[in-house]
């Protein structure tokens, strides 16, 4: 069976090292946090392996998963690669699982085989995501053989991968942002409205969920083309001018907000039965007033 170090057992760490091991994919070794006693901790959760200080101290292994904070991780690269230089075992394959990232900022560690593995899944509660982590998709790149191991080692784990060029990591990361960090801030945006209606909380929440839940099936069912429905997919431009009247005397944040995505709504219902003339009256009404 490969081996395994873990640098940063966190979150994510902690549960890939726990799913790899009950797997029998790899044998987990040495795993290095910023301190000795989280260290421990992660050694029991993923129930093999053992705590050490220093990157230095770590044994040899044929992988080496960098699972600190995004802003750590080119510190520890430079820590494993001179780890590497100084005792040569191969040549290993050393990763992260950065979003944003690129396999890139690992390159200090050649001939180490590089890549990025990006799980598209959120890792809040370990104990759940060693549940539900199957299913959910990886994003990889970086060197061949880096990513020939990383799919065979997803695979393992039940979980789709993906490929995906290093110099669009960026936007790869960006389009989950929208879909994911974005639609919580739509939920935000949402609530504050419901508020200004004199709507509480609670009962917006109770309202919103199933019409929510709803648009979400809707769209993974039928594309967002054939899901969007309302004022704006109907031209209705009286009902859009009055509640941007509404928006802009209560808060200039939602006003604004509700500009920018009515624009992305017409740029879309123009893709379905939406008529020029429709779209150019609300692009108008839409569009930010001149000074
Ligand atoms: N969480 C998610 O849902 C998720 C999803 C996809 C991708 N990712 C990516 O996965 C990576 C890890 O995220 P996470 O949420 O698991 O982070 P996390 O829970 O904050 O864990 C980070 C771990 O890194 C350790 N660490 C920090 N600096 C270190 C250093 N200099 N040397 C050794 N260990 C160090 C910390 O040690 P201590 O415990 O001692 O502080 C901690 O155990 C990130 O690149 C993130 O972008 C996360």
């Amino acid at each position: 069976m490969p081996t395994l170090n873990i640098v940063g057992a966190g979150r994510l760490g902690k549960t890939l090292g726990r799913l790899w091991q009950q797997q029998g994919f790899f044998q987990v070794l040495s795993i290095c946090n910023r301190t000795e006693q989280s260290a421990r901790a992660a050694v029991k959760f993923i129930g093999a392996g053992s705590a050490c200080p220093s990157i230095e101290s770590m044994q040899d292994a044929d992988c080496w998963l960098i699972a600190s904070g995004d802003g750590q991780i080119v510190t520890i690269a430079e820590a494993i690669s001179a780890r590497l230089a100084a005792e040569p075992a191969g040549e290993p394959v050393v990763f992260h699982c950065s979003g944003a990232l690129s396999s890139e900022i690992l390159a200090g560690c050649r001939p180490a085989a590089i890549a990025s593995a990006h799980p598209v899944h959120s890792f809040a509660a370990p104990e759940d995501s060693l549940r539900t982590l199957p299913g959910s998709s990886v994003a990889l790149e970086g060197d061949k053989i880096a990513v020939d191991v990383l799919q065979r080692a997803f695979a393992a784990l039940r979980c789709e991968t993906l490929t995906i060029d290093a110099g669009n990591k960026s936007l790869y990361h960006a389009g989950s942002v929208f879909a994911c960090n974005y639609l919580t801030a739509l939920m935000d945006l949402s609530l504050r409205t419901f508020s200004a209606a004199g709507i509480d909380r609670q009962q917006a929440l109770e309202l919103l969920k199933p019409i929510v839940l709803q648009t979400a099936e809707n769209n993974m069912r039928l594309g967002p083309e054939k899901s969007l429905t309302g004022p704006i997919a109907r031209g209705d431009s009286d009902t859009v001018l009055a509640q941007l009247e509404a928006l802009q005397k209560t808060d200039a944040q939602l006003a604004q907000c509700y500009r920018h995505l009515g624009l992305a709504c017409v740029e879309l219902a123009r893709r379905g039965a939406l008529s020029s003339d429709a779209a150019a009256r609300l692009t108008g009404l839409l569009s930010e007033p001149s000074q």
